[in-house]
């Protein structure tokens, strides 16, 4: 299995996803699928034309299925995508039939590395790649709350005045909706926002939190309403991600990962902390929730549950 990364899906998500990780030097080798092949091709040549500025040489074509053999990871970004006035979930039935057939695709080629899923809604398109494609549930992940992750991050280091880097703050349940921030752990030991929220003169207050949840929760909202859709912060959570399982790093993401017990579920795909290494989910974070979180994850899970129930998978 080479350093080779496949990406199915050369929209806007995919593009700054391949850009991300020419820009990091993620792989040594990129391939773009696209069902618009004259597409998939454009993108290569031009991404080319940027390698003697990227920090170390990358083969980047356009390729077919059968490229995906040898690869170490296929992202899956292909779908519809949310227009304004649409939750994610509206796109489950059109998305979970656009899966379907590039999972096809994907089993005759022999692939056995990570699958990677950012297409929305993203923790049901997950649950639907790991049960079509038989691949064992750990090498199966989904992008889950990690661009959420990064929003609460942003937000709150805007308002903390602290390195976004520094701040350990999680975004979890489904990337939608129905996502809670676990503001036990954010606020909990020496974390900078607990000594510096409690602080008189912070620019934060306890009673921000929720407010601040909600800011996060809708962004993407916001985003699309200004641009039509959102794909910078994504493509730089795959690159992530890409290189969390790259790198080996056990790194702790809040990637979407099956539940075998953890947090009293079962057979679904949520965002959790989670630590994700070279073969994939090594494993699940069970964080002490409060009530109050355990209740909106469990809320959460049902709500994808009654979706995939829908699907005749
Ligand atoms: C967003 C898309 C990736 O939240 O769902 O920007």
């Amino acid at each position: 299995m080479k350093n080779k990364v496949v990406i199915v899906g050369t929209g806007m998500v995919g593009m700054s996803y391949a850009y991300s990780m020419l820009n990091q030097g993620t792989c040594e080798e990129l391939v773009l699928i696209d069902i618009n092949k004259e597409r998939a091709l454009g993108e290569a040549i031009d991404l080319n034309h940027g390698l003697s500025f990227a920090p170390r040489k990358m083969k980047i074509y356009s390729g077919e299925y059968s490229d995906c053999k040898d690869a170490a990871i296929i992202c899956i970004t292909a779908g519809a995508i949310q227009v304004e006035g649409e939750t994610r979930l509206d796109l489950l039935q059109k998305n979970t039939k656009i899966m379907k057939s590039i999972i096809t695709e994907i089993k005759k080629s022999g692939f056995n590395g990570i699958l990677l899923i950012a297409s929305n809604p993203v923790d049901i398109m997950t649950y639907v790649a790991w049960k079509l494609s038989g691949y064992d549930k750990s090498k199966v992940i989904g992008s889950g709350t990690t661009l959420d992750s990064a929003r609460l991050r942003y937000t709150l280091s805007e308002r903390l005045d602290v390195n976004p880097k520094d701040i350990n703050a999680y975004v979890m349940g489904e990337h939608g909706d129905s996502q809670f921030v676990a503001w036990s752990y954010a606020l909990s030991g020496v974390q900078p926002i607990y000594q510096i929220a409690s602080r008189k003169d912070s620019k934060i207050s306890f009673e921000d939190l929720a407010q601040i949840e909600d800011e996060v929760k809708n962004i993407a909202y916001k985003i699309i309403e200004c641009k039509n859709s959102t794909y910078y912060g994504i493509g730089m959570a795959l690159t992530k991600i890409t290189t969390a399982i790259l790198e080996n790093e056990n790194s702790v993401l809040t990637v979407s990962s099956y539940l075998n017990g953890e947090y009293d579920n079962n057979d679904v795909y949520i965002a959790v902390p989670s630590i994700v290494n070279k073969d994939g989910v090594r494993e699940v974070i069970h964080l002490p929730l409060e009530k109050n979180e355990k209740e909106k994850l469990d809320k959460s899970i049902a709500i994808m549950k009654e979706n995939i129930n829908t699907l005749n998978l």
